[in-house]
């Protein structure tokens, strides 16, 4: 599989929006054509400075809902006296001091954004060695039924094809939020007429106690007995 970066992938996707719909439907030079997603997004980091395990919590997100995910995460860590870090996957430098980490993305296309897969694959030699979970955020658990619930679980196949040697304890997925202010004009309608057709509404249909509760009654029982 192919991993692109997120500027070839913003740039592919414009092209190819602004291609499908026509040179005539979009003048060239009338509408010029911006990153996919808003600029002013907010990425959350931070630190816990206890002295427990050193945990990760890295996540993808491109509207910046899923940050406030992994940090849920993070903060339910911290609370049973881990050692915590909170990143984005694109200022991690190096994983090896790590005890454990919990990894997560929006979806794109099914899938998790294909920065998050290249992060575990270029880090995946200590990762592979450290108790690891899997989380992401997408819009298929808008209605939650078993269906979707196989649908969001189907969404993890392309990171753990990518990269099997990284074989996480535990995998969750998450509904996530959808906010057309986060996105430049082209992706807004893209994405308003598969949501039409999907009958799903704009909103925040993050559920921070369902997160909480993973968290903490799955997830730290793996990264705490290492
Ligand atoms: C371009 C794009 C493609 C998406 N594709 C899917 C998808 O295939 N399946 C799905 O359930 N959700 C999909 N979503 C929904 C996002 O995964 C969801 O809105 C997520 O919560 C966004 O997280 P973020 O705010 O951190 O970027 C897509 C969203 C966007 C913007």
């Amino acid at each position: 599989m192919q991993i692109m970066t997120r500027r070839q992938f913003i740039v592919n996707y414009s092209l190819a929006v602004g291609a499908m719909m026509g040179a005539g439907a979009i003048p060239f030079g009338l509408v010029p054509i911006k990153p996919a997603f808003a600029e002013d997004i907010k990425f959350i980091e931070s630190n816990c400075d206890n002295r427990g395990k050193k945990i990760l919590v890295a996540y993808e997100s491109y509207c910046g809902s899923t940050s406030e995910v992994a940090q849920t995460i993070a903060d339910v860590f911290c609370n049973q006296g881990a050692n915590v870090d909170l990143r984005h996957i694109e200022t991690i430098k190096d994983v090896s001091s790590y005890d454990g980490a919990v990894i997560g993305s929006a979806v794109k296309s099914a899938s998790w954004y294909p920065n998050a897969i290249a992060f575990v694959k270029e880090n995946q030699n200590d990762l592979k060695h450290i108790p690891v979970a899997y989380f992401l955020t997408c819009l298929a658990l808008y209605y939650d039924t078993p269906e979707t619930q196989e649908l969001a679980k189907s969404y993890f196949n392309p990171v753990l094809n990518a990269v099997p040697q990284v074989k996480p304890k535990e995998i969750q997925s998450f509904a996530g939020m959808l906010d057309y202010s986060k996105m430049n004009m082209i992706f807004r309608m893209v994405m308003k007429s598969k949501m039409k057709k999907q009958r799903i509404p704009e909103g925040d249909f993050r559920d921070f106690n369902k997160i909480e509760s993973w968290a903490e009654k799955s997830a730290w029982p793996i990264m705490s007995t290492v």
